[in-house]
């Protein structure tokens, strides 16, 4: 099928390369010319592992395309794929103007019937309006049908997780269309669920909600099991054993972070209060985010009685690994934190330092290695479980000036940091 994907930011990028793999014709549609260009020639602006090697492969073959003419895209698209950015306002609500833009812009330009498919993350109703938005302004006679797509991706595992994914959630009130867009979807071989247009909407935020809030609720068992010596990483295993708990996202650690969850918490907050209801449990899991993206700062305080000019060494700056993302990242609160207290910090992260310069402060210095950010610092804080950190040779800490080690994602074996002699604090494990 002919198939346009409007947005080339993450979701965008990966469902047109994605939908190209699998043998449609896409065209994708992006405002950024420079960005086209790039992309046009194979290149990705995102690291993703695999994505780049996807996209060549399917230029090559003559079905992915990038362009930034909307009119071009959308000509001949049998369904056009809704992928711009919803950022967050500054109440934690959604921003919907990308959105209804593109709503704008399909009603001008389609000449077909054609299907109009939202993978953004956006509130419910909003299909239903980006409909109405759609029939006021639409230029040819053709029928348009609105399906709701959200998207279950994650960061760094994305290609993977698109072949293999848990389902694909469709909510349409067009038979035809959600028909149509599940043709669309069969060649991923993933389970497909369909649904009412605001069921489905609400799915995607119920299930980030509910994850966040896995984290949030391990972390808090985490910091109790601090304070009675107990450990977090066996409790967790104990409770994963129960098919009804289920031991995926029960690593406890210094918090979520990323595009979505932080976002789409807040945003599900914002849509209970919209309708009079008070998300209670919800607000409890942000405010306990928050709390936790901390919890290194106040290891690190409780050990020391100032941390003017001492050297600091972060390792991981990304808000999880294999991904170059910085969004909502704890190294941003810990980072500008311990410059406030005149700190000095050497920070190195395998491929997040372009995007850490733009976001942290400009007092950070950038290391090329876990040994250059290490060497001589007086405590080492780990942010990020890279494989390349986790697996770091633990000699590394004897640079340090005293080797004092506060991890914030348990990178480590409590045994081995004691047999090398590191002082070694983690999260929710006897020290
Ligand atoms: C998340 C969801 O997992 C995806 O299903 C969803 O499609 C995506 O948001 C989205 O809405 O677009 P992502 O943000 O890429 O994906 O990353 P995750 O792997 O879910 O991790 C999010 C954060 O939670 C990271 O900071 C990670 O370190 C943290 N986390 C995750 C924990 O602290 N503990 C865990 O057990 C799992």
């Amino acid at each position: 099928m002919n198939i346009s994907v409007v947005g080339t930011g993450y979701v965008g990028l990966v469902t047109g390369v994605c939908l190209s793999e699998i043998g449609h014709r896409v065209t994708c549609i992006d405002i950024d010319e420079a960005k086209v260009e790039k992309m046009n020639n194979g290149i990705s602006p995102i690291y993703e592992p695999g994505l780049s090697e996807l996209m060549t492969k399917n230029i090559e073959k003559d079905r992915l395309f990038f362009t930034t003419d909307h009119a071009n895209g959308f000509y001949n698209a049998d369904a056009v794929y809704i992928a711009v950015g919803t950022p967050e306002k500054e109440d934690g609500s959604a921003d919907m103007k990308f959105v209804k833009q593109v709503a704008i812009d399909i009603a001008i330009d389609v000449s077909k019937d054609t299907v109009v498919v939202t993978k953004s993350t956006v509130p419910v109703g909003t299909n239903d309006k980006i409909k109405e938005v759609i029939q006021a302004n639409l230029v040819n006679n053709v029928r348009i049908d609105v399906v709701s797509n959200p998207e279950f991706l994650k960061e760094g595992s994305a290609i993977e997780d698109s072949f293999n994914g848990d389902r694909i959630v469709l909510g349409s009130d067009s038979e035809y269309a959600a028909n149509l867009i599940e043709e669309v979807n069969k060649g991923f071989g993933v389970p497909i669920y369909k649904t009412d247009i605001r069921s489905a909407e609400m799915i995607k935020y119920a299930s980030n909600a509910f994850l966040a809030t896995k984290i949030s609720f391990i972390n808090e068992i985490a910091n109790i099991c601090d304070r009675v010596n107990a450990n977090v990483e066996d409790v967790a295993k104990g409770m994963g054993m129960d098919k009804r708990i289920g031991d995926k996202f029960l690593k406890a650690g210094i918090g979520y972070g990323g595009s979505c969850f932080p976002k789409d918490t807040k945003a599900l907050i914002q849509i209970a209060g919209n309708v009079e209801y008070d998300f209670e449990l919800l607000k409890g899991v942000v405010k306990v985010n928050q709390k936790q993206q901390a919890l290194l700062l106040d290891k690190l305080n409780e050990r020391f009685d100032s941390l003017e000019g001492k050297r600091i060494a972060v390792l991981g700056l990304a808000f999880k690994p294999n991904t170059d993302d910085m969004r909502e990242a704890a190294s941003i609160v810990i980072t500008n934190n311990l410059i406030e207290q005149g700190a000095e910090v050497f920070g190195y992260d395998p491929i997040a330092t372009d995007n850490a310069k733009t976001l942290l402060s400009d007092k950070m210095v950038y290391e090329g290695s876990v040994e250059a950010a290490v060497e001589g610092s007086d405590a080492t804080l780990i942010i990020t479980e890279w494989d390349e950190i986790k697996h770091v040779n633990l000699e590394v800490f004897r640079s340090m000036k005293y080797p004092l080690v506060i991890d914030g994602r348990n990178c480590f074996s409590l045994d081995k940091m004691k047999e090398v002699g590191i002082e070694y604090h983690s999260v929710g494990r006897p020290t």
